[in-house]
C-alpha cells in the first residue's frame, strides 16, 4: 500500500528534507516552477563547468553523446524543453518532483518512462557533498543515459519489474542493481578503455575519478546475480565497480535472467562482501 502525500510530507518534514512535499500531487510531481535565482543559475553553471572537465575524459561515449543531444549545460535546463527532445530518442519525458518519492510512484514513473528530477538545486556551499540527491544529480548524473536506447529500455522494464520482485522480498536485490547500474555503472566495450556512466559517479568531482582511474579501484565484470548479491555503500566510495560491456548486455541480462528465482535463491542470506566479489582486474593483469 503506497504512502499518501500528505503522510510522505509529514515523514520528509521530521527528517529534515527540504523538498515542498506539500505541494505535490497525488503521483508526487510537482511544477517545476521555473524561478531560479541568478545565484542559482551561477551555481548550475559551476557545477556544469567544472564536472564536465571530468565527466570529457572519463564519462563513456553514450552519457557524452547524451548530454550532445540534450544540449543541457548552460543554464537550469526546463524540463519540458528537455523532454521534448528526450521523448523523440527515446520515448522519456522528465517529471519535475520535489526530492525524493517513495518507491511505489518512483517505479510507477519508470515504468512509464518518465524519469522524476528534483526542482531544485544544492547551495554553493554543497558543491562537493549534498545529503539527498538534487537538479544536478537527477539531471546531469541520470537524463543523459536515457537518450540510449538500450539503456532507456532496461530503465522501463526496471520499474515495470520492480514492484512484483519486492513483493517476493527482493526489495534489497532490486535496488542493488540499480545502485551498481544506474548509480556506479562502469563500461568498457570491446578495445576501448574503461568509462563510467553511472549517475552517482557522473555527479561526484571525487569519486568519478576514483572510480575509473585509481588503482585501488575494484573492477569486477557485470553479472547480474552477481550484481544482486552484492552490498554497497552508501556515503563513502564504493568497494566494488561492476563493468558492463554495453548497454545492450545490460537490457539483455534483465530480459534473460529468471529474476524471481534469483529472489529466491538469495532473499534470505546477507550481501556479498563487495570487496571480495569478481576478480580484481588490476589483480588479474
Ligand atoms: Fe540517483
Amino acid at each position: 500500500m503506497t504512502i499518501s502525500v500528505a503522510d510522505y510530507a509529514v515523514e520528509c518534514a521530521e527528517q529534515g528534507l527540504r523538498g515542498n512535499y506539500a505541494v505535490c500531487r497525488p503521483d508526487f510531481t510537482v511544477d517545476q516552477a521555473y524561478d531560479y535565482t541568478a545565484v542559482e543559475q551561477a551555481v548550475w553553471r559551476v557545477l556544469c563547468d567544472r564536472q564536465t572537465k571530468l565527466t570529457e575524459k572519463l564519462a563513456h561515449k553514450t552519457y557524452l553523446d547524451g548530454v550532445k543531444a540534450l544540449g543541457l549545460l548552460d543554464r537550469i535546463p526546463d524540463f519540458d524543453v528537455v523532454s521534448q527532445r528526450l521523448k523523440d530518442l527515446t520515448g522519456w519525458t522528465l517529471v519535475a518532483v520535489p526530492g525524493l518519492i517513495p518507491a511505489e510512484p518512483f517505479f510507477d514513473h519508470l515504468a512509464n518512462r518518465r524519469f522524476p528530477v528534483t526542482n531544485w538545486l544544492r547551495t554553493d556551499d554543497e558543491l562537493d557533498y549534498i545529503v539527498e540527491p538534487d537538479m544536478f544529480h537527477d539531471f546531469f548524473g541520470h537524463v543523459p543515459a536515457l537518450t540510449q536506447p538500450a539503456f532507456a529500455d532496461f530503465m522501463q522494464m526496471y520499474g515495470a519489474t520492480a514492484e512484483k520482485l519486492i513483493a517476493a522480498g527482493g526489495g534489497e536485490m532490486i535496488t542493488r542493481l540499480y545502485w551498481y547500474t544506474a548509480e556506479y555503472g562502469l563500461m568498457q566495450g570491446e578495445g576501448e578503455p574503461l568509462k563510467a556512466f553511472g549517475a552517482g559517479l557522473m555527479s561526484s568531482f571525487t569519486e568519478l575519478q576514483f572510480a575509473v582511474s585509481d588503482p585501488k579501484a575494484h573492477h569486477v565484470p557485470f553479472d547480474i546475480e552477481t550484481v544482486m548479491r552484492t552490498g554497497y555503500e552508501i556515503d563513502k566510495f564504493q568497494r566494488a565497480y561492476f563493468v558492463l560491456p554495453s548497454f545492450a548486455a545490460l537490457k539483455g541480462a534483465f530480459e534473460q535472467a529468471d529474476l524471481m528465482a534469483i529472489v529466491e535463491r538469495h532473499k534470505n542470506a546477507g550481501p556479498l562482501d563487495p570487496a571480495a566479489v569478481g576478480v580484481s582486474r588490476q589483480a588479474a593483469a
